[in-house]
């Protein structure tokens, strides 16, 4: 990767604290090109196929604060109050994204992290979305590398292939590219968060969403061995086009549609990957139920169902109908809570006094 730091100005000993928001995928990301032709490098985090999604208020986002110290020997990383080990083979894997960042501004200074994630951790609402956002953000401002937010999505998408779109606002496309060093995957803006004010969304959080197993290892493992997994990458791409359509015309009920079917078509995938691998419980598949119920007897699409890797659904509906659909969903047992997150906007820097290091100190604020 060859960027060129537009300002030499590091930050040492600075505090900067952004916040990125989480975002859901109506047509979704689930496998990475393999070492070949179009990918050279599997760490590069290369998709099979583009992806659309809407970037969820600031109810589910992560706030980061992060300085560069000389007085630092080592990384350090605090998530939630904790010390998180940076040694843990996935934590590595996602922190690539400070060491890449760190080349490209020509410095060797340690930083010190600390985030705080209001996106409930491995429950399959994307933290690790708005958390390499956060991270990919707060440490190219520090840095002081003016790169514009597309070329940065090229560098969150290495931690989270999502956490790209993360960088923006509203209705994001992460295009798939096809150079086999990355440079043309990335994300962009479609539309604004204002631009569809009657959409609502509405999440499902569940009692008890453990996670499986991590995405990544799902993904691998799916494009290892699922047989449905080739005609996927063709019908998610097919799915773009239509959605986009359906968006420019705001076309509620193909974009139902459309994101209803993609979410199927990702699950079923999963399914078929050995051994299976299985998000939805008994909550979610009641909720598809109860939501494919309630649009058979409005003859109507009236609400959508999306699910990411996890059992928590993200509902879309439009303002008219959206009462409708709350009270339908609270009858649904096992669902402990509904969080309605607006429309959100891309990463952007806080100002001091929402800082999460002590700025004397250096030291993490605890959130107690
Ligand atoms: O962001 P990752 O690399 O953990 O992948 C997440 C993929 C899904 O959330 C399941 C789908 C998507 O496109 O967000």
């Amino acid at each position: 990767m060859k960027y060129k730091a537009s300002s030499p100005g590091i930050a040492i000993d600075k505090v900067v604290t952004v916040q990125a928001n989480s975002n859901i995928a109506l047509v979704k990301y689930w496998g990475k090109r393999s070492i070949g032709e179009d990918c050279s490098d599997e760490s590069l985090n290369l998709p099979a196929n583009s992806s659309l999604s809407i970037t969820f208020g600031d109810e589910l986002s992560t706030v980061t604060s992060i300085v560069f110290s000389e007085k630092l020997n080592e990384d350090e990383f605090y998530l939630n109050d904790k010390k998180i080990d940076l040694d843990e083979k996935e934590i590595q894997e996602r922190f690539i994204v400070l060491s890449k960042l760190r080349d490209i501004a020509g410095t060797k200074l340690r930083a010190r992290v600390v985030s705080r994630n209001f996106v409930p951790t491995a429950s399959g609402f994307g933290s690790s979305a708005s958390g390499m956002a956060a991270l990919t953000f707060a440490a190219a401002k520090a840095l002081g590398l003016g790169i514009e937010t597309s070329r940065l999505s090229e560098i969150a998408r290495i931690g989270s292939g999502s956490a790209c779109r993360s960088l923006f606002g509203g209705f994001v496309e992460w295009e798939r590219g096809n150079k086999p060093d990355g440079r043309d995957s990335v994300a962009k803006q479609l539309y604004q968060e204002t631009y569809w004010p009657e959409l609502r969304l509405i999440v499902t959080a569940l009692e008890n969403p453990k996670k499986s197993i991590s995405s990544r290892a799902g993904m691998r493992q799916t494009a290892k061995t699922s047989r449905l997994y080739k005609e996927r990458i063709i019908g998610a791409e097919e799915n773009i086009k239509v959605l986009k359509a359906a968006l420019r015309e705001k076309d509620f009920e193909k974009v139902g549609e459309i994101t209803m079917q993609d979410t199927m078509m990702m699950h079923a995938v999963m399914l078929d990957t050995r051994p299976p691998i299985m998000y939805l419980n008994d909550v979610s598949r009641e909720t598809i139920n109860t939501i494919e119920e309630l649009n058979r007897k409005e003859g109507r699409i009236v609400a959508a169902y999306t699910y990411d890797a996890g059992p928590n659904a993200v509902i879309l509906t439009l303002d008219n109908d959206f009462d409708k659909v709350m009270e339908t969903l609270r009858k649904i047992n096992g669902i402990s809570k509904l969080i309605v997150p607006g429309i959100g906007g891309g990463a952007r820097v806080l100002d001091e006094s929402q800082s999460i290091i002590d700025p004397n100190t250096l030291l993490p604020v605890s959130g107690e």
